[in-house]
């Protein structure tokens, strides 16, 4: 998209998440509530994109700092202000200016497109997001003429008994032509009853001016904003319900959705069967013809090939399985490569991490590892090879391909040969 540039407000204190964090750094998916509006706007094909921060700006800075530009403002004076201190940046720029919130992190690339076309095609000084919503408590609301006209938004503070009930609200995601930002920005006097500008105030303002406003709606599912934790596990359920659907419409079974944590990026192929509990997190990628869960977590980093069964209680952490093989019950496979066809059983634990350093575990095609064996790494168990209930592998002490260890620590099991 040529001709955009993009200003996320961002600078909020977040009071009602009552929490250290800024609001924006909060967890969304397998990112934050930030990384994913800049990810969508990036995904939209915009480059230039200002971010105005304010509450916990040094740490939002350290995260974003090679993704966008900043703009502090200096003292929170309200959505009106923040978007005041970012139009410096925008020079005489007189192309589409999209202006998005940092805590409505679902409204996708698609609907940040359309919004800007919306514009262009209506020649209009503002297009403005907006959405129909059963609950529409705590938001703006887009009060209409009788021919259906925007006229203006009304905050829910400042809503009369009959705007309360107006059930389509903003988004608080517009797209504006650059030199009418600038100049209409100005007039936008302050919220007595809150002492904040609100940018909300634009749309009426723009209208008592005689110039164009047009909406443009979105799916329910995009516009939450996030005030509170409440809003922030709502973003965070529609966001997983969302992926098992894509899941589920590429042929995996998900036997409980509303059990199952899976992250966005996530691949799994066909005919896997995920079963419930199971959290799958990052860029985790399983094979078809498998069986995850229940209560299984796959973390960041790991690849599961075909006809892998994973069961309950095991944990997998930057790990490579092999096609066919087995990891049933209770175990921990910490920065592993396990080959073809492996077996290994119940409660089984990778002892990778030496208290300064991870250490990698390879164990290899159709190795049997016996019920709680520890196996210390960095270690490699051979081709074939078998190591017995209970042992303990010890640090460097590789396994041959097909030899038997076994004991505490493991020895090689010499087969008695006759004399
Ligand atoms: C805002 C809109 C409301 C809309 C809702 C959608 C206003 C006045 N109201 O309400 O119409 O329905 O979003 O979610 O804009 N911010 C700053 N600096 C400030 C204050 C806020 O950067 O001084 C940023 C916040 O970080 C946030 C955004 O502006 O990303 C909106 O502010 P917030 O306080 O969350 O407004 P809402 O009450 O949610
Ligand atoms: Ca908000």
């Amino acid at each position: 998209m040529n001709n955009v540039k993009a200003v996320i407000l961002a600078a909020g204190r977040g009071t009602r998440m009552r929490s250290d964090l800024p609001k924006v750094m909060h967890t969304v998916g397998s990112s934050t509530m930030l990384g994913k509006v800049i990810g969508s706007l990036k995904d939209a094909g915009i480059k230039d994109i200002v971010a105005v921060i304010g509450h916990g700006a040094d740490l939002v800075k350290s995260v974003f700092k090679d993704e966008v530009q900043f703009v502090e403002q200096k003292e929170l004076f309200g959505s009106g202000d923040a978007a005041r201190s970012a139009v410096d940046t925008l020079g005489d720029f007189d192309g589409n200016v999209l202006v998005t919130c940092g805590d409505t992190p679902l409204v996708t690339s698609e609907t940040y497109k359309k919004l800007v076309h919306a514009r262009e095609e209506a020649s209009a000084s503002c297009a403005l997001l907006t959405c129909k919503v059963d609950d529409p408590f705590s938001y703006g609301r887009i009060v209409r003429d009788a021919a259906g006209d925007v006229l203006k938004i009304v905050e829910e503070n400042s809503a009369g008994r009959d705007e309360k009930l107006i059930r389509e609200i903003n988004v608080g995601t517009y797209c504006f032509n650059g030199r009418d930002l600038r100049k209409h920005l100005k007039s936008i006097a302050i919220n007595e009853k809150k002492k904040e500008f609100y940018l909300t105030d634009i749309v009426g303002i723009l209208n008592t001016d005689g110039a164009r406003v047009v909406a443009e709606f979105c799916a329910a599912e995009e516009m939450i904003g996030v005030n509170s934790r409440k809003d922030l596990a709502k973003v965070n359920s529609v966001l997983n319900e969302k992926t098992i659907l894509r899941l589920m419409e590429s042929g995996v079974t998900v036997i409980d959705p509303a059990n199952t944590h899976i992250d966005e990026n996530v691949e799994i192929g066909k005919d896997t069967v995920i079963f419930p509990h199971t959290v799958i997190e990052g860029d985790v990628k399983i094979g078809p013809n498998c069986k995850i869960g229940p209560f299984a977590r796959i973390r960041p980093g790991s690849t599961i090939s075909g006809n892998v069964e994973i069961g309950n209680f095991v944990e997998i952490s930057r790990t490579t399985i092999g096609e066919g093989s087995r990891v049933k019950h209770h175990t921990y496979l910490g920065d592993a490569i396990l080959g073809r066809k492996v077996n290994i059983g119940a409660g089984t634990i990778t002892a990778n991490y030496d208290g300064k350093q991870k250490h990698r575990t390879v164990i290899k095609d159709e190795a049997f590892i016996g019920v709680g064996a520890k196996l210390v790494a960095p270690i490699e168990i051979g081709k074939g090879a078998r190591v017995g209930a209970g042992s303990v592998v010890t640090r460097d002490k590789n396994v041959p391909d097909g030899a038997t260890v076994a004991g505490v620590p493991a020895r090689l099991f010499e087969k008695k040969t006759k004399s």
